[in-house]
């Protein structure tokens, strides 16, 4: 979970390592360094903490080369210190490697090469794979000695090694965490993601696992682990430099936040057809006929993505009346899952590269069950491994705090629910097409809201000094009850809970005193039963809330008159039909959060302790 970069080409190379690993700070920010080559000289810099401490050294004692690699750290093996930053170093201060993922075996590797009479000098697993392929040089050239060591490496890693006698060239190798390599004008690259290289070129190969690339001056060389070329066959990506810039917001997560009216737009375009209540889900790799045969669906992800898998099920237990089951990738495989060839699993994840969904994944696909993915990155490792991918087209999403993602997989998972709906005669044309017709509002009534952004401020002013809160949902409003709580949780470091609104005189009513916010679900789609019962269940739980003199924030729908008697803030929630009222209220709940962080001077972007690709189990 870690960013690395790395450039050979006319430009000034610091500045091009420094603008990469800006972009990749939200993989992990507890070190930064780089390294470049001058002749024959390596010479390495690294700082702990942020990036910005890497660049104030470096401006005052400027670094200079003609090609290098850098990265930014999370650290697994070694605390994050200057020593553990990478690069790291062989005995000869020659080879140069950068690395993200875990070497699993690197405690006995480094015994072997300790035997040999090897000095390692960090507590890092990285520094193994310098001091490896420096004892398999003799006799090889440098991708022949990393050929080698990958062959010995276990674990999962992305790593890009450079060798001060091998003028010119960058050798690059994946097997786990994403890697992608570009080709520009005269120049050659490698990230760990699309926006660390944009600047420079668009024309990028994502590496598939156990694949291994030669960056030199005459091209990009493309080979497996055990020595077959692979032709170079780039694919234009698609998203502007633009797009993964801050764009004037004070912050990405703000940014995501406002690009949501978009992002959804973009996520339905073409996938519907208004006139037929039809959905489109060619890309589901999965024929019609085989998705109706289906007889249950489990839905695995980790984090926010779980909480769009919980709203799924809602939907799709209710629309296509398929029983579905909600997994955490990180507890899946750790039970005896009833997976078999009759069930479809889908997998939710932003990034693709969660290492407990993919876990979770090839343990399915191994008990013989179709996988359909829902994913934000193209070409990322979770939709290489599913039987088909259907994409949330949010773009970048930069911010540790998943926004526009996540309304973008309910969006997906909303389709899903009338594709399967109609597939299993469970919905006629009628009822898709009014579903249909409200998702296509959904843009604007998100623009809407994101009008109340100085309400959001007004309530985060009254509450950012307190210590806990509690978010109250039922039914399909309690994933985002969740998640309300967990966006507050993650960027603002307050202690909140996500609770169904039912069960709370069932023990946490105990916490309620005037000291406590709390945030109630309380939108309703009037004239639907369901919407309604559930309503007047909520406002019975309100009126608890306030017999206790708790600090109520009702997320209420427009048309919902009597709310502010009892309610200190109201958020008005615009009409829509209740299996898009989960969308709608998810904006006001970032926003919370997010004006709460601001208040309470917390780093938004890059949380402590967190990531945005967890790529280690
Ligand atoms: C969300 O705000 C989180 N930072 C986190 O829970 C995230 O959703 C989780 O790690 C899963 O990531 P993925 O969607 O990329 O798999």
């Amino acid at each position: 979970m870690c960013g690395i970069v790395g450039y050979i080409g006319p430009k000034p190379v610091v500045g091009v390592l420094l603008g990469g690993l800006r972009k990749l700070e939200y993989r992990g920010y507890d070190s930064a360094g780089l390294a470049v080559v001058r002749g024959r000289e390596v010479s390495v810099r690294r700082a702990p903490g942020k990036l910005s401490n890497l660049v104030r050294s470096l401006e005052s004692d400027p670094l200079d080369g003609e090609y290098g690699i850098g990265h930014t750290r999370w650290a697994t093996h070694g605390r994050p210190t200057e020593e553990n930053a990478h690069p790291h170093r062989d005995c000869t201060g020659r080879i140069v490697v950068v690395h993200n993922g875990i070497i699993e075996n690197y405690l006995e590797l480094k015994a072997r090469l300790e035997r040999e009479g090897h000095r390692f000098v960090t507590e890092t697993d990285t520094e193994v794979i310098a001091h490896l392929v420096e004892s398999l040089l003799p006799g090889r050239s440098l991708p022949g000695a990393v050929r080698e060591a990958l062959g010995r490496l276990r674990g999962s890693f992305a790593l890009c090694l450079l060798s001060a006698d091998c003028p010119n060239m960058l050798v690059a190798a994946r097997s786990g965490p994403p890697l992608i390599v570009g080709m520009g004008e005269g120049e050659r690259l490698v990230a760990s993601d699309v926006p660390a290289i944009l600047e420079h070129t668009r024309t990028m190969y994502f590496m598939r696992d156990g694949e291994m690339a030669v960056l030199s001056p005459a091209g990009i060389a493309l080979e497996t682990f055990d020595g077959q070329e692979i032709p170079f066959e780039p694919r234009e990506v698609s998203w502007s430099p633009e797009m993964a810039e801050k764009g004037g917001f004070r912050h990405f997560m703000l940014k995501e936040i406002h690009e949501q009216p978009r992002s959804l737009q973009d996520t339905v375009a073409g996938r519907v057809s208004l006139e037929s209540g039809e959905v489109f889900l060619d890309e589901a790799g999965i024929s019609g006929a085989a998705l109706a045969e289906m007889e249950k669906i489990h839905i695995i992800a980790c984090g926010t993505s779980w909480h769009a898998a919980l709203v799924g099920k809602f939907l799709i237990e209710e629309m296509a009346r398929i029983p579905v089951e909600i997994d955490y990738g990180s507890e899946f495989r750790y039970r005896d899952p009833l997976v078999g060839p009759k069930s479809l699993v889908i997998a939710i994840s932003q990034s693709g590269e969660t290492a407990d969904t993919l876990a979770a994944v090839r343990e399915a696909r191994s008990r013989g069950a179709r996988i359909l993915s829902i994913c934000n990155v193209v070409g990322s490792m979770l939709s290489r491994e599913s039987h088909g991918t259907l994409y949330t087209r949010s773009g970048p999403e930069i911010g540790v705090a998943s926004t526009k993602a996540f309304t973008c997989q309910l969006a997906v998972l909303l389709l899903l629910a009338l594709h399967l709906g109609r597939l299993k005669g469970r919905l006629t044309a009628e009822e898709s097409i009014g579903m249909v017709s409200a998702l296509l509002q959904v843009p604007r009534a998100v623009e809407e809201l994101l009008g109340q952004a100085d309400t959001c401020a007004r309530i985060a002013r009254d509450i950012y000094l307190h210590d806990n809160a509690l978010y109250l949902g039922r039914g399909i409003h309690y994933p985002i009850a969740l998640e309300g709580a967990l966006k507050l949780k993650e960027i603002s470091y307050i202690h909140a809970e996500g609770y169904p609104a039912g069960e709370m005189k069932h023990g946490p009513n105990a916490l309620i005193d005037h000291n406590l916010p709390v945030v109630a679900l309380a939108a309703r789609e009037e004239g639907n039963p369901r919407s309604m019962l559930r309503y007047e269940k909520m406002r019975s739980n309100i009126e608890e809330v306030r017999a206790r003199d708790g600090i109520i924030i009702a997320l209420a729908s427009t048309g919902d008159p009597g709310i502010e008697e009892i309610a200190r803030h109201v958020i008005r929630i615009p009409e829509l039909p209740d299996p898009l009222l989960p969308i709608l209220m998810a904006v006001p709940l970032q926003m919370l959060a997010y004006e709460i962080a601001l208040l309470r001077g917390c780093d938004v972007d890059q949380p402590r302790n967190l990531a945005k690709s967890v790529t280690v189990e």
